[in-house]
């Protein structure tokens, strides 16, 4: 069975409470639960962090062993050299995915550090984002 994980950054645990005219209101908790049962193909990993270094550390530990990452790494996107650089380090494919669409927002949220690296990029079908980002890996 193929081993994906999804990983993402900071203020994503809010999601429900977060914004909900940008965000939606369903808790990724809840997303998951569906996720995992229209996708009974792969085990779906799952984590959250607020904290940059935590989530480099992440992607390096699953990065040479799983068969997918789906990363939205949130504000760190626009900001992270660092997290681009363990992108680019690894092995496994990454799909970089946002909730919004970040072109339609500000200009900072026009810059990725993570796009260069990504296998791909889906942005700004919501929650479905996470879907499209499983089928690719199907
Ligand atoms: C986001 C877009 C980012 O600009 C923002 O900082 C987020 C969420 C998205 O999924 O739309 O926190 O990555």
């Amino acid at each position: 069975m193929n081993k994906l994980i999804i990983i993402n950054g900071p203020n994503l645990n809010l999601l429900g409470k977060r914004e909900p005219e940008i965000y939606g209101d369903q808790s990724f908790e809840d997303y998951l639960d569906e996720l995992k049962s229209k996708f009974p193909e792969f085990a779906i990993d799952y984590f959250q962090s607020n904290i940059e270094g935590e989530l480099i550390s992440k992607l390096q530990d699953v990065g040479f062993t799983y068969d997918g990452i789906i990363l939205n790494a949130a504000a760190y996107t626009h900001t992270s050299v660092g997290i681009g650089d363990a992108v680019k380090s690894i092995e496994v494919p990454v799909v970089e995915v946002h909730i919004s669409n970040t072109f339609s927002r500000e200009v900072f949220r026009h810059q990725s550090y993570i796009s260069p690296h990504a296998k791909g990029v889906i942005l700004g079908f919501g929650l479905e984002s996470y879907d499209l980002a499983l089928h690719s890996f199907k």
